[in-house]
C-alpha cells in the first residue's frame, strides 16, 4: 500500500512537470519574435534613432517590419548587420528576413526568395552644385564613389568606370563634401535625404543609364510560410496607403 502511494505521487509529480513544460512551450509560441536583419545606414528606410519604431531603429522599412510582425502575431526584432552580409544571414537562419531597401536582382534571387516589391527606386548621382556632370557618361573621367555591395556599385562596374567603394553612405557623402571625389552613386530616396542634409550638393538623374529598381523583403529560399505572411501584409499595406504614408512621414 505504501509503495502504491509512493508510485502514485511520483506519477503525479511527473505529470505536473510535463504540464508545466507544455504550458511554457505554448507561451513562447504565442509571443514569437520575427527577427529582421537590416543595415541601418540607409535613411529614410533605416537609421539609428534614439526613439525608433523598433528599439532604436527607425525609418520606412522599420515601420513596415513592425507591422508585418504584429499583423502575424509576432514581435519584430532588428539585427543591424553589414549590408553585404544580409543575404548570408538569411541563408544560414541568423535572421528570419532581411528588410534593407534591398533591390530585387537576378543574382540575389539565386540565394534568397523575395517578397512582392514594396518600393520603386533608381540610382542617381550626387554631385556638388556647379559640377559639370549632367549624365552618367560624364562620370567617365571623374572620381566616383559608391557603397560596397549596393546596386550602385554594380551599375558603375557594368559601365566600366573606375570607382572607390565605401562601407557607409555617410562616409561617401563626407568624401564628396570634402571635395575628395566628384560624384556618389546611390539610391534616389537616400540621395534626396543626404542632399537635404548637406547644403551645396545636388542630384543628377539619368534614366537612360540607370534602370528602375524595386525593393523587397528577402527570406530563406523555400520559406513559403513566412513569405506568404509577409506578402499578405505588404499587399494590404500597399492597398490601404500605409506604405505611402510611411514614405511621406520619413522622406517628406
Ligand atoms: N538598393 C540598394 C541595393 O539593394 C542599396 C540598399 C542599401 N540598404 C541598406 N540598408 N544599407 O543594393
Amino acid at each position: 500500500m505504501k509503495k502504491a502511494v509512493k508510485i502514485l505521487s511520483i506519477v503525479l509529480a511527473l505529470a505536473a512537470v510535463i504540464t508545466l513544460f507544455a504550458a511554457c512551450g505554448k507561451k513562447e509560441a504565442e509571443t514569437k519574435t520575427l527577427t529582421f536583419g537590416t543595415n541601418a545606414e540607409f535613411p529614410p528606410f533605416e537609421f539609428v534613432a534614439s526613439n525608433g519604431v523598433i528599439d532604436n531603429y527607425d525609418g520606412i522599412d522599420m515601420a513596415i517590419a513592425k507591422q508585418v510582425a504584429e499583423e502575424n502575431g509576432m514581435q519584430a526584432k532588428i539585427e543591424n548587420l553589414e549590408f553585404d552580409s544580409l543575404i548570408v544571414a538569411v541563408q544560414n537562419g541568423q535572421i528570419d528576413a532581411a528588410i534593407a531597401g534591398m533591390t530585387i536582382k537576378p543574382e540575389r534571387l539565386e540565394s534568397v526568395d523575395f517578397s512582392i516589391p514594396y518600393y520603386k527606386a533608381t540610382q542617381v548621382m550626387i554631385v556638388k552644385e556647379g559640377s559639370t556632370i549632367t549624365k552618367a557618361e560624364d562620370m567617365a573621367d571623374k572620381k566616383i564613389v559608391v557603397i560596397q555591395g549596393y546596386t550602385g556599385e554594380s551599375c558603375v562596374k557594368d559601365m566600366g568606370y573606375k570607382y572607390e567603394a565605401f562601407k557607409k553612405g555617410s562616409e561617401a557623402i563626407l568624401e564628396l563634401v570634402n571635395g575628395k571625389c566628384d560624384v556618389v552613386v546611390i539610391d534616389s530616396a537616400t540621395a534626396k535625404n543626404y542632399v537635404a542634409d548637406n547644403p551645396g550638393l545636388k542630384i543628377v538623374e539619368d534614366n537612360n543609364a540607370f534602370e528602375g529598381e524595386e525593393y523587397a523583403i528577402a527570406v530563406k529560399k523555400g520559406n513559403t510560410e513566412l513569405l506568404n505572411k509577409i506578402n499578405a501584409t505588404l499587399e494590404k499595406m500597399l492597398a490601404d496607403g500605409t506604405i505611402e504614408k510611411f514614405g511621406a512621414q520619413y522622406a517628406g
